[in-house]
């Protein structure tokens, strides 16, 4: 997810952007750049690695001025976070400059034809080929900047949101959408306009905006605002008046980053899933072998390790259940604290994998040091690009989860779930141990999830009651059977992290083995009951909760009569893929924990002694 900003008008347009791209850090922050025109149509382009202050410093160094321009804060999906990576990324002419949002999945095909027809690249991202193709239609067609940018439009597969300027096209600015958000805004002044990816950029000059739909392509000039579609038809649209605050605009209306980003999981399971498989060829794409982790060395290993913290070792919980089934390869998970110091047993027979949202976790980065040292090839799970784990891994699967604020973290664990469910399907395929129907059963339920997230989150009334009633409880018990029981590990984590109520997560099996002693009147047992191989066991566990006058919560997957009759309250999440249920059991327990957490006031965000990423042993 990245931040983008445009500006055309009579303001001071470096101010513009800048004001701009601070407010969408929250978007990105890995590098920021800006390319503004001057009155005599000199393209002044700065941009620097790292945060926007970095951008100020190299503004302050070496001021650029103009009358329009674009500014971008970037969250690396393609290429490493770096100042010649940083966007906006220029033609060969160096007068046309495009900043983007979203992921080309054709660009390495697309850059290839470009270099035959004579571009030379500087970049190793996927957006520099925008700005050569449309030089290159510029050329070939005698086109416009307005006519060749709508025409290439149809030569891209992704999903993107693209802006561009030329400099021998004077206050003009070109914006196109395709999957991530663009907002057009109404500036006061005349023939005053500005393009982002976010309300809060250009909310503090106006409120009143349009909000750019698929496919849709628009041109910006001083005499005025013209949307078509990318097929050319003219689309009137009407200005919406925004009645948001800045500050709740950085989180799009949510009242906490965590509420915005639990909300943003169908979008980050989607994105995290987008070119990555092909049900035609059957195929999964994980960018590993480019970086030396082929399939022979995915067939070679004999079992592997799972090594992570914290809501990360949770996820690798549920990923020993994925490899186990879909790979029938041995799987070991361990705390990444433990396993630094218990001279694990490793060599170059195991693979291991390290899950970090983070990428800068110090236990982690010590797990795959150790791993390393051993011999192994490793592979990270990461939502960081350019983070200390995806420099040092052998090969790094990202999750698109976008930047996650909250410390307590929700979209990157779904987001983990998918990586762990896709590279268990391409090791079961390596090994030749994936039948073809399972292959395409697990595909097609993995491919319904977002929108089953969707429709789950579209109303958490039900959850908002529930948190009303067990707020003041001093104790909770969470009980799972199987992939689930991770999740009951991770609700457990939600709960305490946020509302400083002590929660613990156990298997249900085991809770007649001591846990059962803790239940009486006064301790909610959240059962999480998928009508699973194990759900009669649950219903059982449930029982037995009731008969010593506990209180039970039960999250499943479809309406039961028994569970009605005998749980105290009952959640129902969208039936899936027994493997995939964690996506979806996780939901209501994320929701339980926020809202919880808001009604003891506590700091949802930034809950106490805790930090977004445990950089230090
Ligand atoms: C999760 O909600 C917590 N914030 C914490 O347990 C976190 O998962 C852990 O610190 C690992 O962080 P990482 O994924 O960035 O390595």
């Amino acid at each position: 997810m990245c931040g983008i900003v445009g500006y055309i008008g009579p303001k001071d347009t470096t101010e513009v952007l800048v004001e701009g791209l601070r407010r969408l850090e929250y978007r990105g922050y890995d590098s920021a750049g800006i390319a503004v025109v001057d009155d005599d149509g000199k393209l002044e382009l700065r941009r620097a690695a790292g945060k926007l202050r970095d951008l100020e410093r190299v503004l302050a160094a070496d001021p650029a001025h103009g009358s329009f321009g674009l500014g971008h804060t970037r969250w690396a999906t393609h290429g490493r976070p770096t100042e010649e990576n940083a966007h906006p990324h220029r033609d060969c002419s160096g007068k046309l400059v495009v900043i983007h949002n979203g992921i080309i999945e054709n660009y390495l095909e697309l850059k290839k034809e470009l270099q035959q027809r004579g571009h030379t690249f500087v970049t190793e991202t996927d957006t520099e080929i925008v700005a050569h193709l449309i030089e290159d239609e510029m050329k070939t067609a005698g086109t416009d900047l307005a006519v060749s940018f709508t025409a290439i439009l149809a030569r891209l597969r992704g999903i993107y949101v693209l802006v561009a300027l030329h400099t021998e096209a004077p206050d003009t600015l070109v914006a196109a959408r395709v999957g991530p958000p663009l907002v057009i805004g109404i500036g006061e002044e005349p023939g005053e306009y500005f393009v982002a990816s976010d309300i809060p950029a250009i909310l503090h000059h106006t409120k009143n905006v349009i909000f750019m739909d698929d496919h849709e392509v628009v041109v910006l000039t001083p005499g005025g605002m013209e949307i078509k579609t990318a097929a050319g038809k003219p689309v009137d649209k009407q200005p919406t008046r925004i009645p948001w605050d800045p500050i709740m605009a950085e989180k799009g209306g949510y009242r906490h980053f965590m509420l915005k980003e639990i909300h943003e999981q169908a979008r980050a399971v989607r994105d995290t899933l987008l070119g990555r498989v092909s049900l035609e060829s059957e195929e999964i794409f994980l960018e590993l072998a480019e970086t030396g982790l082929t399939d022979d060395d995915l067939r070679a290993a004999e079992r592997m390790a799972i090594i992570a913290c914290g809501t990360s070792w949770h996820a690798g919980l549920v990923g020993k259940f994925l490899l186990e089934r879909l790979a029938r390869i041995p799987v070991e998970v361990d705390y990444a604290s433990e396993y630094r110091y218990r001279s694990p047993l490793v060599d170059a027979r195991t693979l291991p994998v390290l899950i970090s949202q983070s990428g800068e976790t110090a236990d982690t980065l010590a797990g795959l040091r150790e791993a390393k040292s051993k011999g192994a090839k490793t592979i990270g799970i990461c939502n960081v690009v350019g983070s200390m784990l995806t420099r040092e891994a052998t090969g790094t699967i990202y999750t698109h989860a976008g930047p996650e604020i909250g410390v307590a973290s929700t979209k990157a664990f779904t987001s983990q779930l998918v990586a762990l469910t896709l590279l268990a399907l391409k090791i079961g395929q390596a090994r030749g141990v994936l039948e073809k129907e399972q292959f395409l059963t697990i595909v097609r339920h993995l491919y319904h999830i977002p929108a089953q997230m969707e429709r789950f989150l579209a109303d958490d009334t039900e959850i908002q009651q529930m948190a009303q009633v067990f707020q003041n409880h001093s104790d909770f018990l969470y009980l799972g059977r199987g992939v689930n029981y991770p999740i009951a590990l991770e609700g457990a984590l939600k709960l305490k992290e946020i509302s400083y109520i002590h929660a613990e997560g156990y298997p249900a099996g085991e809770m007649k083995h001591g846990p059962i002693a803790l239940i009486d009147e006064n301790l909610p047992v959240v059962a999480i009951i998928p009508h699973d191989a194990v759900f009669e066991k649950m219903l059982a566990n449930i029982a037995e909760v009731k008969a010593r006058s506990g209180i039970v919560i039960a999250v499943t997957d479809q309406a039961n009569e028994d569970l009605d009759d005998t749980a105290d309250g009952v959640i129902v999440v969208p039936k899936t893929h027994e493997l995939l249920s964690p996506l979806l059991m996780v939901l209501p327990l994320q929701l339980m924990a926020y809202h919880i957490a808001l009604l003891r006031g506590c700091d949802v965000d930034q809950p106490r002694n805790l930090a977004k990423s445990v950089t230090v042993e």
